[in-house]
């Protein structure tokens, strides 16, 4: 069985992966659903044409991988694309923010994405994709986003050494590195603190955003950046030293009154 593994399939991003792969590419034959709106996965399994297995759980939960690994072993199926979209980031400083917060950041961001590629690869079917999920955010650190920052840096330097590592195997990973996109990751990002203004300026069309995403994917470039403005972002970030940046920042109020309590 052909099966695209996606998570974070309830909302934004993932979603519209969900609906992008079912248009495109026709060879699969099942849909492997993960979020914790199970409404929202019956919702998308109606969109969808072809079959679905919806996975309404926690990523966070302590046996979720387990469980991960239970399920691949029963079913083994042929993973022709695997999308880690599932993660989330919370605006606010270090010391502002709870550690829950921080560490289910880390812990979805980082540990659970790493779980799933690393149980998923034994089943990654010739001329295979994985897509993670990073941000522009992995460009540079982000003040007032620290740990989003860093777990999102993670993910485009695992998906890169993975990519490396899979030479040779006919399946390939690329690292989505988008900046603000319109979904409902800032309701959740915007509980804690205040969304930069500049973020609005860039702020993409999800459609959009994944479409580049997929076609990045199946032409094999191991990074998608969305829109010049974050082209221009990247490079800015690898040519400057960091805390010339973040003087420049400072003087332009970008990361607005520091907000320690
Ligand atoms: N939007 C942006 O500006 C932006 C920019 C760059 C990168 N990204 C990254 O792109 C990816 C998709 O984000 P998005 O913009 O589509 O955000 P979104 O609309 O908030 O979607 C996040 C998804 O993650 C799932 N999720 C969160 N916590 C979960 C948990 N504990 N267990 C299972 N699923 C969980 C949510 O499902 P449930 O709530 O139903 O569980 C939802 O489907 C994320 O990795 C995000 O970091 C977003």
């Amino acid at each position: 069985m052909k099966v695209a593994v996606i998570t974070g399939a309830t909302s934004g991003m993932g979603r519209r992966m969900a609906i992008e792969l079912n248009d495109q590419i026709p060879n699969i034959q099942e849909f492997w659903l993960f979020g914790r709106r199970m409404d929202r996965l019956s919702e998308l399994e109606r969109i969808l044409s072809k079959p679905c297995r919806l996975f309404a759980e926690d990523l966070l939960t302590d046996d979720f991988l387990a469980n991960y690994e239970k399920t691949l072993s029963k079913e083994r199926p042929e993973i022709v694309f695997l999308v880690n979209a599932a993660g989330f980031g919370k605006i606010g400083a270090i010391k502002a923010l709870t550690l829950e917060d921080q560490l289910g950041m880390v812990d979805l961001n980082v540990r659970v994405l790493t779980g799933i590629c690393r149980l998923s690869l034994p089943y990654m079917a010739a001329h295979s994709r994985i897509i993670n999920f990073a941000s522009a955010a992995a460009f540079l650190a982000q003040p007032s986003f620290a740990v989003y920052a860093a777990s999102k840096s993670y993910v485009l330097s695992f998906s890169r050494s993975l990519n490396e590592e899979l030479l040779g195997t006919d399946c390939f990973a690329t690292a989505v590195c988008p900046g603000p996109v319109k979904t409902e990751f800032f309701d959740i990002a915007e509980t804690t603190g205040k969304i930069p203004f500049y973020k609005y300026l860039f702020m993409a069309d999800p459609e959009k955003v994944c479409h580049k995403a997929l076609v990045d994917s199946i032409t094999k470039n191991d990074m998608s950046v969305y829109g010049t403005g974050m082209k221009v972002f990247m490079i800015f970030a690898k040519l400057m030293p960091t805390k010339l940046i973040f003087l420049m920042m400072r003087c332009l109020n970008f990361f607005g009154k520091p907000n320690n309590t």
